[in-house]
């Protein structure tokens, strides 16, 4: 069933777990976020980029919205970092049920400014708003405090937004960053400085952009069937828990579905030589997303929520 995203992230938030937004691009991608969601009863958040929409059209956000109301479990269909007030017009229009306004490299006054339009547009057709405070870059350990300080999101900023924004749910940069390379050995992620954002900003859901595991079972598949993803790392299972008790309630993953894709994939095609029908190229890739999703879900603490 289709719902908005505040509905799915209160309370994930009241009860203290994570759910994952995972990105589509496809049938195959959809089918196994929403088939490893219903099998694990856990609510879910289908997440659309601009890129995906471009990509598939209308015509993909459609099939994504209808595929979200025949789940068995509740799901929100979000709009990605959108970039602008029109980019969030268009997936209002579209259906979607939960939007993000990125206005995070701009200034601080302008992130306000425009975030407000986009919040009274989308709660007069009853659709959720995140925003987000704070540069996205994956940041080492031993970086000096003041530039930590100016990249991470600042507490009482991020509370300050909040209220002036009347967001529904936060996008906070403490230290993760999108894709495979998030850093070398375990990526730093600044749990003190979520904890403080929490306790400025009680029941509000916060968001965890960049926060893929990149297993590494998969990145060693795809570098044996021919790919190159040396050096690839992602957030550690236990920074995600820690994250989570920290105030995370959604956690973003697009990284780890390429990966699994990418994997099946390139072994299907190395394995099977004769192989051509497209079904049974991305059939198993379907397969070995669904089995990320499933892990993922278990991880957050999301299944049997629905
Ligand atoms: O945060 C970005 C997501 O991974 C979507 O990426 O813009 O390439 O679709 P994309
Ligand atoms: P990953 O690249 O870590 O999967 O992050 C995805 C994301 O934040 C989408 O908004
Ligand atoms: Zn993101």
């Amino acid at each position: 069933m289709l719902v908005t995203g505040l509905e799915i992230l209160k309370k994930a938030r009241e009860e203290g777990y994570g759910v994952g937004a995972f990105n589509t691009n496809n049938m195959e991608i959809t089918q196994a976020i929403l088939e490893a969601s219903e099998a694990k009863r856990s609510p879910v958040i289908l997440a659309m980029s601009e890129g995906a929409i471009k990509y598939g059209g209308g015509y993909l956000a459609r099939m994504v919205i209808e595929a979200a109301r025949d789940a068995r479990v509740p799901v929100a269909v979000h709009l990605d970092h959108g970039s602008s007030y029109e980019a969030v017009l268009r997936a209002l229009r579209l259906g979607f049920t939960s939007v993000m306004i990125d206005k995070s490299g701009e200034d601080f006054e302008t992130n306000v400014a425009e975030t407000k339009r986009v919040v009274a547009a989308a709660r007069a057709v009853g659709v959720s708003v995140e925003a987000e405070i704070g540069k996205l870059a994956g940041v080492e350990e031993h970086v000096a405090v003041d530039e930590k300080d100016a990249l991470l999101t600042n507490p009482r900023e991020a509370q300050i937004f909040a209220e002036r924004t009347g967001i529904d749910f936060l996008a906070v940069a403490i230290g993760t960053s999108h894709g495979p390379y998030k850093g070398k050995g375990r990526p730093f992620i600044d749990h003190a400085r979520l904890k403080e954002i929490a306790e400025l900003l009680p029941g509000m859901p916060l968001v965890l952009h960049g926060a893929s595991g990149v297993p590494q079972e998969l990145v060693e598949r795809i570098n044996r069937a021919g790919g190159n993803l040396k050096g690839a790392q992602g957030i550690h299972p236990d920074d995600i828990r820690l994250a989570i008790q920290g105030g995370i309630s959604k956690i973003n993953t697009d990284t780890d579905l390429r990966l699994a894709f990418t994997a099946a994939v390139r072994e299907v095609l190395m394995e099977k030589p004769e192989i051509f029908d497209p079904r049974k190229i991305l059939g198993p890739a379907r397969e070995e997303m669904k089995r990320v999703v499933m892990e993922r879900i278990e991880l957050f603490g999301s299944a049997g929520r629905a």
